[in-house]
């Protein structure tokens, strides 16, 4: 499994941690930056991994920012692009579950690298659910989109 990942300077360490940890799993990563405290703007670094993703280049995008929700707001403008901002336990697992997400946004301000990284670790594990309702729901998300082209 192909993981796409990126940060801005307020995330680079977190890229970092979260890069070695998923690493020692056996996963693949494509690192689109950034490498230092430098400050960039996050939706340069957003809209590279949402793009790897949306071109099947990568399974999921991992994106880190201050809040996590800069990273969701701009990954969200690509195509196909369903990406979640993370910030416990059940929205780990529920982003999953509910929204089939394939992106998945954290914040650097907002919780620890452990937090971040056992939520990670439940979005893994979790399985898509495949009931109908959701299913409906998250076909719509992909309906509107094309509709508003
Ligand atoms: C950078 O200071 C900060 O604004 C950014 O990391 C992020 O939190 C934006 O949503």
């Amino acid at each position: 499994m192909k993981i796409a990942i990126g940060a801005d300077h307020a995330g680079f360490e977190y890229k970092k941690a979260i890069t070695e940890f998923l690493q020692e799993k056996g996963y693949e990563i494509m690192d689109f930056g950034t490498d230092s405290n430098e400050a960039v703007d996050y939706p340069d670094h957003a809209v590279l991994v949402a793009k790897a993703v949306n071109m099947e280049k990568a399974d999921l995008g991992i994106l880190i920012c201050g809040t996590g929700i800069g990273m969701s707001i701009a990954a969200n403008k690509v195509k196909g692009i369903r990406a979640a901002l993370i910030t416990s336990s059940f929205t780990a697992e529920s982003s999953k579950t509910h929204n089939h997400a394939n992106v998945i946004t954290f914040g650097s301000r907002v919780n620890t690298i452990a937090e971040v990284l056992s939520f990670i670790e439940i979005f893994m594990k979790t399985k898509e659910s495949n009931e109908t309702r959701h299913q409906q729901r998250v076909d719509k998300i992909g309906k509107y989109e094309v509709e508003n082209e």
